[in-house]
């Protein structure tokens, strides 16, 4: 159990606007252990996997108590696992938001019982700032910026059909998803410096292999020219990958593949000369969201907002990373 003399000392370190670290006089074990209960989207990704691995793991490491749970990417099912939690009397809830909005019923809650949360991966949309502690994660818009910056640096590549223009189809995210939303909005903002690159089709393929590649196969029906496919992250492009070889294309070549994530399935696609360019997104995010789970505990001031360090990798920095790639 967290004692209550380090909750009154959490409550004074934390300052007035912010959530007390004093929840946990139910679920936690006498000898002082964090309990901490961690709502995850799904399993939707190769990124997911390593996400949750890297969570799970982190927890075993510091001591921490986790109850962790899997949505299937729905926030019904986020928003049961985080009542439970709040019922169970956890010290800390983390999650990762499937979507932006209709989170301040269920963290007004968390807060009326005095459990601090700790969003990671994905921001929520509230203007009640005091209904979560931080937020540790990727900025999805940077992550889009550098797609379209590559996209932009190399438009003279990337004419594959010769006709003047760049095609660009576009497979995006779960849809209302803070990746989907800010990886678009990023792509968009820099690409609209060159006249010649649009987006000729965007839809949803909800972050998976299967979704990427069945939108891929009606773009390549409905689309005539398509030159380049942006996809969201890694999955859907080896989903989209399939598509094109699927109808008689070589991908990289004949149309050209930009992704997000760099897990080990895409950069050994890009090694491979089937992705053109992966914008790094890291889900190793466990040690810091461990870290900060002790910190808002221990009652010290944590940082409203992690950003996660991120770099980006063309087809022979792939071949050089892929030995050593830890997911
Ligand atoms: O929120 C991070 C995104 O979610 C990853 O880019 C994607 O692969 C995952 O499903």
């Amino acid at each position: 159990m967290i004692k209550k003399t380090l909750v009154a000392a959490s409550v004074v370190a934390l300052g007035a606007g912010t959530l007390s670290a004093c929840g946990g006089d139910g679920a936690s074990a006498d000898d002082g252990t964090i309990t901490m209960g961690f709502a995850q989207v799904g399993a939707e990704s190769g990124w997911r996997t390593a996400n949750s691995a890297s969570i799970q793991d982190s927890a075993e490491e510091a001591g921490i108590d986790l109850k962790f749970t899997d949505a299937q990417q729905k926030q019904e099912n986020q928003i049961k696992a985080i009542r439970s939690y709040i019922q169970q009397d956890v010290d800390v809830i983390s999650f990762s938001p499937v979507v932006e909005t209709g989170w301040d019923a269920v963290l007004q809650e968390a807060k009326r019982a005095g459990i601090p949360v700790i969003l990671t991966d994905r921001a929520v949309d509230t203007e009640d700032e005091s209904l979560y502690v931080s937020f540790l994660g990727s900025d999805f818009v940077a992550e889009g910026e550098k797609a379209g910056q590559w996209l932009v640096d190399n438009a003279g590549d990337m004419d594959v059909d010769g006709d003047g223009d760049i095609n660009v189809v576009e497979l995006q995210g779960t849809t209302g998803a803070a990746p989907a939303i800010d990886r678009k909005e990023g792509f968009e903002s820099v690409i609209e410096s060159d006249p010649t690159i649009s987006i000729g089709a965007s839809q949803t393929g909800d972050f998976t292999r299967d979704g990427g590649k069945q939108v891929m196969e009606a773009f390549l029906q409905s689309e005539d020219g398509i030159d380049v496919v942006y996809a969201h992250n890694d999955d859907m492009g080896l989903g989209a990958i399939e598509a094109i070889e699927a109808a008689g294309l070589v991908p990289g070549e004949d149309i050209k593949i930009i992704t997000i994530d760099a897990v080990k399935d895409g950069m050994t696609a890009l090694a491979d000369g089937k992705i053109n360019y992966i914008v790094e997104c890291n889900p190793l995010l466990g040690p810091q969201l461990m870290d900060l789970a002790q910190k808002v505990i221990d009652g010290e001031e944590v940082p409203r907002r992690v950003v996660t360090e991120e770099t980006t990798f063309t087809q022979e920095q792939a071949a050089e990373a892929l030995p050593t790639r830890e997911y």
